[in-house]
């Protein structure tokens, strides 16, 4: 992994316990039951770049972000934030450091609290500015950063759009001068015009300030305006990781690249487009051996058997898929 990395996963995984009430199953005599939300998931991200996680509903995205911000504990792995293993140490050291933007901005404003208690509310949990006008002061910043007016502040967030909403997100996102932040969906809630002045005020933000973005996105198109680097999750596994640009390019993965057929536009057009098929599986009871066999065109015995891992280095990308490792590009006969 790389040494400029300020955020390092390795060995992730997420299981939830989904049981229904022990009185309930010991009547109906059911056993307990699990899912895998998130497997042996390992990537880094180099400071001030994009990380973009895609992958269908269900995939694992959200619970992944989830747990770099610290709102749910792994149950097996480690995320290493500037060198520190933030799932053995005191996280509250970290957290000051590390914010997330999240998909709606309605639901994610309270709704009683003006503008300005809003966007100071980290500046007052971290202890960072005990004057209240030093307080004033930043919130009239920060307001200035994301493009809205100070005078701003006084109101509540009914009295703004969708966008504007979203931008005062932001602002409280950035009130305690972060330097990583957990974007979850956070343009799929707007309208498409508004869309990208957020995606371009993230990005100028960026440059700016020297983020470093873990940015999850259902849509491709916002993932290659944003991303660096992509990873790719299907069923809570890493199918492929790799630099944004060559993996719009030259996708490699049977998952990718059927999700990149789905967005026409976006594949290459020298490439061969593999038909889009099924629907991502039960998480509670997911298919044997490689989770995608059943909608893959390249499956074979061995992938309904043995789970592949993110080891076939192609490029520069790393793909966990036994057709890319044995080269086979035909689908075979079951
Ligand atoms: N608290 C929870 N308890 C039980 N199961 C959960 C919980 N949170 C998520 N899951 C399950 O974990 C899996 C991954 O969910 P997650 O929300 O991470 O997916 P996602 O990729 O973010 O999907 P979406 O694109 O719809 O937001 C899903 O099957 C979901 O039902
Ligand atoms: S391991 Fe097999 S089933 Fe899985 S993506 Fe590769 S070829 Fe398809
Ligand atoms: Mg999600």
């Amino acid at each position: 992994m790389s040494d400029k990395a300020i955020l390092e996963v390795n060995g992730l995984s997420k299981i939830f316990d989904v049981s229904k009430p022990w009185l309930e199953r010991t009547l109906n005599g059911e056993s307990k039951k699990t899912l895998k939300a998130v497997t042996d998931v390992s990537f880094s991200i180099p400071k001030g770049e994009t990380f973009a996680l895609v992958g269908e509903s269900g995939s694992g995205k959200s619970t992944i972000a989830r747990m770099i911000v610290g709102l749910m504990p792994p149950s097996a792995g480690s995320i290493s934030f500037d060198g520190t293993n933030i799932t053995s140490s005191d996280f509250g050291k970290i957290r000051r450091r590390l914010t997330m933007v999240f998909q709606d901005p309605y639901a994610s404003l309270n709704p009683r609290w003006r503008v300005e208690k809003i966007i100071s509310e980290p500046l007052r949990a971290f202890n960072l500015m005990h004057s209240e006008k030093d307080i004033r002061d930043r919130v009239a910043e920060l307001l200035t950063v994301v493009r809205l007016d100070p005078l701003d502040g006084a109101k509540f967030p009914h009295e703004f759009s969708g966008g504007q909403r979203q931008r005062i997100a932001i602002a409280r996102a950035l009130a305690s001068n972060p330097e990583f932040i957990v974007c979850d969906e956070p343009t799929s809630a707007l309208d498409v015009s508004v869309q990208a002045q957020i995606l371009n005020l993230m990005r100028d933000l960026q440059d700016r300030l020297g983020l470093t973005y873990l940015f999850i996105s259902h849509n491709l198109a916002v993932v290659r305006h944003m991303a660096t680097r992509v990873g790719v999750l299907y069923l809570g596994r890493l199918g492929e990781v790799g630099p944004a640009k060559e993996l719009f390019r030259d996708p490699k993965h049977p998952y990718t690249r059927m999700l990149l057929a789905a967005v026409p536009d976006l594949y290459a057009v020298d490439q061969e487009r593999p038909p889009v098929q099924g629907e991502i599986a039960n998480p509670i009871n997911p298919p044997s051996g490689c989770t995608f066999h059943p909608r893959c065109p390249l499956a074979n015995a061995r992938c309904r058997s043995e789970v592949p891992v993110p080891k076939v280095a192609v490029g520069e990308a790393i793909v966990a898929c036994h057709a890319i490792e044995e080269g086979r590009t035909e689908p075979v006969a079951a």
